[in-house]
């Protein structure tokens, strides 16, 4: 949840009146008092799950924000860690909270990486991608990894419908769909537009191999199933 130190609701409303870009060079600096940023018991689970699937050299943080994803790739990559977003203001704070790694400002739907990385993980921002940017995105991830390379995304699973959350996230895309239909230049966030069969399509038909696994450690739902899996996509080739 938002502490003290974290915007302010007039901040949150000016940010979500800006482009994605804009709205996150805003927030950068108060970005990680707020829930957006992904918290460490995924960034230390994943980390967990991969450990038995490396090893790995070089590793990517795609849309890395304030730079979350390093606490994943650094216990399990022992080459150059690196972190692309759009956003330069977000980058000056994963710059100063880790600056032995890389960073690198481009979008997400046009990566600049040929065959640089063994590993890329991403956190918390498919939501700002529409259903028919993801192709780019998942293809300039495929061109950024070697042979053999593997993509990690955490997803958590999708909130029931008799849950609060499965309605808050109903309202607020609804809340964003009128946002952009009225306002420019648009802020794409949507909760639900990334179900996870449209994201193993994609990724296949990028060219990887996906199967997924549940992140155990981070607990199950009232039902049983796992809160949260990791979507691995292997790209094909000899490591
Ligand atoms: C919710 S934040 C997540 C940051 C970080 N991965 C984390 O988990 O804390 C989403 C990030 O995605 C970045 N982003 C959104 N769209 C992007 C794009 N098209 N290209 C590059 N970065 C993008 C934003 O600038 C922001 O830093």
């Amino acid at each position: 949840m938002f502490s003290a130190q974290g915007p302010t609701f007039g901040e949150l409303c000016v940010q979500a009146l800006s482009s994605v870009e804009r709205g996150y060079d805003l927030l950068a600096p108060k970005f990680d008092h707020t829930p957006f940023r992904t918290p460490r018991g995924i960034l230390d689970a994943t980390a967990e799950a991969l450990a038995g699937l490396g090893p790995f050299t070089d590793g990517l943080d795609v849309c890395c924000g304030t730079g979350a994803g390093m606490h994943t790739l650094r216990p399990v990559c022992d080459g150059r860690i690196t972190g692309v977003d759009f956003s330069a203001g977000m980058l000056a704070r994963a710059q100063d909270a880790h600056p032995d790694a890389t960073w690198v400002r481009a979008d997400a739907r046009a990566l600049p990486f040929v065959e640089g990385f063994d590993l890329a993980v991403s956190f918390g921002a498919f939501g700002h991608f529409l259903p028919r940017e993801r192709p780019a995105v998942l293809a300039g991830i495929h061109r950024a990894l070697r042979p053999g390379g593997l993509f990690a995304l955490a997803v958590g699973a999708p909130a029931p419908l008799t849950s609060p959350a499965y309605w808050v996230e109903v309202g607020f895309d609804l809340v964003m769909r009128v946002r952009n239909a009225v306002w420019r230049p648009p802020f794409v966030m949507y909760y639900r537009t990334t179900p996870l069969r449209a994201l193993r399509d994609d990724l296949a038909a990028a060219g990887f191999e996906v199967r997924v696994e549940p992140l155990s450690t981070l607990g199950a739902g009232r039902d049983g199933t796992p809160r949260c899996g990791l979507v691995l996509a292997r790209k094909a080739g000899a490591r």
